[in-house]
């Protein structure tokens, strides 16, 4: 086991938002230049958007998919990566993000909360298939051949979010909880903090500037994501 700051440490819990992807290239939603200032959430990431307007739905998932082959990992994926390889208790990735970077950072348990640019989801038979080519309203399913039943799999503002049970029976349970890059915004992923205290974790946030939730947590780091995921993850490796 692991000691962090005189605190024994068994179980890791590590939030990610799109702040860890932001120095591959990836864009923001809050910051400066982000993605939702060239694109009110509204006519883009609700279930009521893609019924207006699927096309342009279509488009800024198309898009941002295919932009995935252009960025790589980097060095704060890489170093979770290595976390969860070589810390001798558990450690629990779950991202707000739907891009594969953490998973192409090396990264095999990764819990993507908010689903993946990757996968489209059917609106006829539930199921989710990878999206390898740009999809539209006349696309068929894999699965059950429906045509023009094809949606992004991803969570839209106002749609509940995958995998909360297991997310909060995690948080629970671990002593400690690191939120990296997340604007501490959108809930519940900005509750998980609370969550996590409430339970006894010990909290480290990682963030290039304040957030809306840093009073919330014991530890703060402030800085680039790259050069401060690394440093934690020295700092609880040495202490195993
Ligand atoms: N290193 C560390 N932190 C960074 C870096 C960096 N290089 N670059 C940006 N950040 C921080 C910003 O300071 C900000 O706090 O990352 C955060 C990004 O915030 P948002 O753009 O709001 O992204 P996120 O918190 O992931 O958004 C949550 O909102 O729109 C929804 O579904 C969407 O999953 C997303 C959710």
């Amino acid at each position: 086991m692991a000691y962090f700051r005189n605190r024994f440490v068994q179980r890791i819990v590590v939030l990610t938002g799109a702040g860890i992807s932001a120095e591959s290239g990836v864009p923001t939603f809050r910051d400066k230049d982000g993605l939702w200032e060239k694109h009110d959430p509204m006519d883009i990431a609700t279930p009521e958007a893609f019924a207006r307007d699927p096309a342009l739905v279509y488009r800024f998932y198309n898009e941002r998919r295919n932009k995935l082959s252009s960025v790589q990992p980097n060095l704060a994926h890489t170093a979770l990566a290595q976390l969860q390889s070589h810390f001798p208790g558990e450690v629990f990735l779950v991202t707000q993000n739907v891009d594969d970077l953490h998973e192409r950072g090396g990264s095999e348990q990764v819990c993507h909360m908010h689903g993946q640019l990757q996968a489209m989801l059917c609106t006829a038979c539930n199921s989710s298939s990878p999206a390898t080519v740009d999809y539209n309203s006349i696309s068929v399913c894999p699965a059950c051949t429906s045509r023009g039943t094809l949606r992004p799999d991803v969570v839209w503002f106002g749609e509940i979010p995958y995998f909360i049970e297991e997310i909060e029976t995690q948080l629970a349970s671990c002593d400690l909880f690191i939120a990296i890059g997340t604007s501490g915004l959108v809930y519940p992923a900005a509750g998980f903090v609370q969550h996590a205290r409430l339970c006894g974790a010990t909290t480290v946030e990682i963030n290039r500037e304040i957030s809306d939730v840093t009073e919330l947590f014991h530890h703060q780091r402030q800085g680039l994501a790259t050069i401060e995921v690394p440093g934690l993850v020295r700092e609880l490796l040495q202490q195993a």
